[in-house]
């Protein structure tokens, strides 16, 4: 049997890229052979093993055929006459069907590393179509990529968006669909992989709540750059600029969506987008199954992000009832993301990137005067049950009053 280097290893280290996972193929074997060498196989009718010391996936060289909708709908083919040529044709970008054998001779009957000279994510052949999940796997991609000046060859990009018309997206789950969207958001330039996504019709598919706020204005006054999908990309690349969490950045993504619902002659003005966005935002959320902390924060993103911006402004009882909603008291991590949220928001706007944003310490300010506030006092002055809680709600509501005076 002859074993191979595949795939991502050796796409990133011709990238002089660090290697984290590495993937083998293995020709000219049969499945007893590898039990024989102590391999564990993954799944019962599934060619691939791992390696019994160091946990790595080695697979026999195979072909596939798409046999129906779906991803359940594959029949493989593994047997020890198949080449590695035959295995390289299957995957799904240039750059990923390289192989190396473990003196690092290049096999690359694709062209990948021509492709990755230039800068190119380009399919390998027609059976790119037979895995509609490659479509967000380039975008996601593009968004890693982006830096280096990748972008996404143009019969590629024709072929996703064929597959995007053809239905097929629908297709996926949400587990893998979710997989590559919060892998997307975590790279470098996620805005370059909701861009791809819209480039080749996948985003009206996959998101459409997302999609329709292309093309929808904003005023020029708060917003330079006027479409609200525009500064949506923005935020999002503010949040990946700032090493924001998944979860601020899944609430960068959504927290806009009500702009998108308003009737053409309201514009460029949204009133209410915050709550009317709300019904988008969980949609979005539960279409995905996104994580719960990626929902919730989403939401109250969502419907309070206006809040964050106007807070020198907010009276001290809206601040409570704020900071109520938040439950900052034993959440206060999440209000902190919503600040992130809110600071990314207000710097993804066409040439304010730099603005400085005081509504996140006045709002941490508030949030540790009402956090200030000790039960033992109220107790031992007698309040129990609803009363204590009204008893609570009144200190902290002081204290914030005074907090905003002395601000
Ligand atoms: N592959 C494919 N189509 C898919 C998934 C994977 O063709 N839908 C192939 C590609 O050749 C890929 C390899 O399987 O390089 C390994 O897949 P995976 O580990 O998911 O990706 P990597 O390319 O290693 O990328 P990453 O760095 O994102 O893990």
């Amino acid at each position: 049997m002859q074993i191979y280097k595949v795939g991502g290893a050796v796409r990133d280290r011709l990238l002089g890229k660090p290697v984290t996972d590495i993937d083998w193929v293995v020709v000219g074997a049969t499945t007893e052979e590898m039990l024989a060498k102590g391999f564990r196989p993954v799944g019962a009718d599934f060619p691939v093993f791992l390696h019994p010391k160091s946990g790595e996936e080695y697979a026999l060289a195979r072909t596939e055929r798409k046999s129906g909708r779906g991803y359940g709908g594959f029949t493989f083919h593994a047997s020890p006459e198949v080449t590695l040529e035959e295995d390289l044709i299957r995957r799904d970008l240039t750059i990923n069907a390289m192989a190396e054998d473990d003196q690092q001779n290049l096999t690359d009957p694709y062209h990948g590393q021509r492709d990755l000279e230039a800068r190119l994510l380009r399919h390998v052949s027609p059976a790119f179509a037979e895995d509609p999940l490659r479509v967000l796997r380039v975008a996601r991609f593009a968004a890693r990529y982006a830096g280096l000046g990748f972008t996404v060859a143009p019969e590629t990009l024709e072929l996703m968006r064929q597959l995007s018309e053809s239905g097929e997206l629908e297709a996926l789950t949400a587990e893998r669909s979710w997989k590559e969207i919060s892998r997307a958001l975590m790279e470098d330039q996620p805005q370059v992989f909701i861009q791809v996504l819209r480039e080749c019709g996948a985003l009206k598919v996959l998101m459409p709540e997302v999609d329709a706020l292309f093309g929808v204005p904003q005023p020029e006054a708060h917003h330079p750059e006027i479409d609200t999908g525009v500064h949506t990309l923005s935020v999002l690349e503010q949040a990946a600029r700032h090493k924001q969490s998944l979860t601020v950045r899944w609430a960068c993504l959504l927290h806009d969506l009500g702009k998108g619902l308003t009737p053409k002659e309201e514009w460029p003005r949204h009133i209410a987008h915050e709550h009317k966005g709300l019904k988008l935002i969980k949609a979005v959320n539960e279409r995905f199954k996104a994580p719960k902390d990626c929902q919730e924060l989403a939401l109250l993103v969502g419907e309070y992000h206006t809040h964050g911006h106007r807070a020198l402004e907010l009276k001290p009882s809206t601040l409570l009832e704020l900071l109520q909603s938040f439950d900052v008291y034993r959440r206060p991590q999440r209000f902190e993301e919503f600040i992130a949220a809110c600071e990314m928001d207000a710097r993804g706007r066409k040439g304010l990137e730099q603005r400085s944003y005081p509504q996140a310490d006045y709002l941490r300010g508030a949030a540790t005067a009402a956090r200030s506030i000790a039960v033992q006092p109220l107790l031992e002055r007698g309040f129990k049950g609803p009363e204590l809680g009204e008893a609570i709600k009144r200190e902290r509501l002081k204290a914030l009053k005074t907090y905003k005076e002395q601000a």
